[in-house]
């Protein structure tokens, strides 16, 4: 279901965010224009009971790929056992990465907890900005927790908001990172096939992406190699991994990938630049 605008402008005074990365640290500084904000983060010197007093909390703890290529969800896990430990009785929302069918099993593990997921968006070169003015809010939990947690978002006028369940959420979020995988892997692949046939790459590239169904750059840019970073390789291994016999796509955007890399490890620019310094440009 997609709704338009948010219409309960209530106010909520007090956020608590657990897990002050990248994400946190952005929600924390955005949300501080609206809230009393607490924090807390197993590095440095918080207090757990700040959190306790706050009648929505939100959890951006890190979720890393594991050996298996799969997300490790088990800081989140952890999190949601110290609040339940704590007889927290507030509003959850998790904005780490999850593992597809993570909400099932922790809503069943911690029936007593009101948790709802919203998988954050952001670009982490622009984390605050893009907190501040996301394309949309995705929501997904029991309609009476989704409601509190649009509370909070009073200030996201005119922003799509997306309000679903839990497994179109999850995939929802890692579709969008493995979309980002095949268009670097789609605009290498054009590169290649550029030099091959002697085509011009920008050109070739402003041919596609002037188009009013493209109408964006975005990962169609020649010249900036290999997706990377922290988020697009570990979400789209996690959907590749969690659908495998579904996911041909998604691992020729892998084989693409590790090509384009190991071809870069042993080249320059033209300014004399390792091309790998490029990695993760993609993001
Ligand atoms: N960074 C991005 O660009 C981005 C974008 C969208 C989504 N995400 C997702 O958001 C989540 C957070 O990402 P991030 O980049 O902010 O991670 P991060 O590694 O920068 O920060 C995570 C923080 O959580 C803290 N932490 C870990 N376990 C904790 C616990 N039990 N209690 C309290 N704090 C704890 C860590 O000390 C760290 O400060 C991940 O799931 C990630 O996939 C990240």
């Amino acid at each position: 279901m997609v709704v338009n605008k948010i219409t309960n402008k209530e106010l909520i005074d007090k956020v608590g965010i657990i897990g002050l990365g990248s994400v946190g640290s952005a929600l924390f500084k955005h949300l501080s224009n609206f809230y009393n904000v607490s924090g807390y983060d197993i590095i440095g010197n918080y207090n757990w009971n700040d959190i306790l007093k706050c009648p929505v909390s939100f959890i951006c703890v890190q979720t890393p790929g594991d050996r298996n290529g799969r997300l490790d969800c088990n800081h989140v896990e952890d999190t949601l056992q110290k609040l339940a430990s704590s007889n927290y009785s507030g509003v959850i929302i998790i904005k780490s990465t999850l593992g597809v069918g993570f909400m099932e099993n922790v809503t069943s593990k911690f029936p007593e907890l009101r948790i709802v997921y919203s998988p954050e968006f952001l670009r982490e070169k622009s984390a605050l900005e893009w907190t501040a003015n996301p394309d949309r809010l995705v929501f997904s939990g029991k309609e009476d927790d989704v409601r509190e947690a649009l509370k909070i978002y009073s200030w996201a006028t005119g922003v799509d908001i997306i309000i679903t369940d839990y497994r179109s959420a999850e995939i929802g979020k890692l579709a969008h990172n493995a979309f980002i995988a095949t268009k670097v892997s789609f605009t290498n692949t054009m590169e290649n096939i550029a030099a091959r046939g002697r085509g011009n790459i920008d050109d070739i590239m402003k041919i596609v992406y002037t188009d009013r169904r493209v109408r964006n750059m975005a990962h169609l840019t020649p010249h900036l190699g290999a997706f990377g970073g922290k988020c697009v390789p570990k979400d789209t291994m996690e959907l590749m991994n969690a659908f495998s016999s579904e996911s041909l796509l998604f691992k020729a955007d892998f084989v693409v990938n590790e090509t384009v890399k190991s071809n870069m490890k042993n080249s320059t620019t033209d300014k004399g630049i390792p091309d790998s310094d490029n990695y993760g440009e993609h993001r």
